[in-house]
């Protein structure tokens, strides 16, 4: 079934200017990607859900139930095997609730210190909703702790992340770099590729 809604704009249920960039330079030529602060919701949507699919379905049925926009929203974790799959929805807040990004890369060291097994993997889940239809796809990069961090761009973990098949961390990888193969670039084509079948 093809639906033609002429959808012309979209919620993303975030302010980081950081995912906004990145969403924009997939999507923003063919919908208009609005942030939260851009619809004033000012809210601090809880994100109390025991997995990535759940917390991305909060904060999308957040703004659609509140604020009444067509929306999507992600998540993202880091999923090491050595650690039992941690951080993974815990990923932002691994070293206690209000850590810095460096400290939770200092402790992903600290507790792989020594560890041969290194693989990990980021996924992103991203929850559409438009009309009343729910719609979840992810993308999903597979890699390797690195033992140090290297590297300045990215954010987060990017810095002790190598993803397969390349020398370097999406730390030392350009946006475009990172973008074609990461978690929520590949996430966000999968999204891309609905809303061009079933929404624009
Ligand atoms: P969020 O769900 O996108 O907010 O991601 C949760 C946490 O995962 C963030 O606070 C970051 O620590 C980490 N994270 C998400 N995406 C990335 C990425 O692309 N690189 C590195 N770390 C990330």
């Amino acid at each position: 079934m093809v639906l033609h809604t002429g959808l012309e704009s979209l919620v993303m249920a975030t302010n980081n200017a950081h995912k906004l960039a990145e969403i924009r330079r997939i999507i923003g030529q063919k919908i208009k990607i609005l942030s939260l602060d851009d619809i004033g919701c000012h809210d601090e949507i809880p994100e109390t859900g025991d997995t990535l699919e759940e917390n991305a379905l909060i904060k999308a049925r957040w703004v659609k139930e509140k604020y009444g926009y067509d929306c999507f929203a992600d998540d993202t974790g880091l999923e090491v095997d050595a650690l039992g799959g941690a951080p993974g929805v815990y990923s932002a807040r691994y070293a206690g609730e209000h850590c810095t990004p460096a400290d939770n890369v200092a402790l992903i060291l600290e507790r792989m210190y020594g560890i041969a097994v290194r693989s990990a993997r980021f996924r992103t889940v991203i929850a559409l909703i438009i009309g009343n239809e729910e719609i979840l796809v992810d993308g999903v990069v597979n890699g390797c702790i690195t033992a140090e961090p290297s590297g300045m761009d990215g954010f987060g973990y990017d810095p002790v992340f190598k993803p397969e098949g390349s020398d370097i961390t999406f730390a030392q990888m350009d946006a475009d770099a990172k973008n074609a193969i990461s978690h929520r670039g590949r996430a966000t084509a999968r999204l891309l590729s609905v809303l061009n079948e079933r929404f624009i």
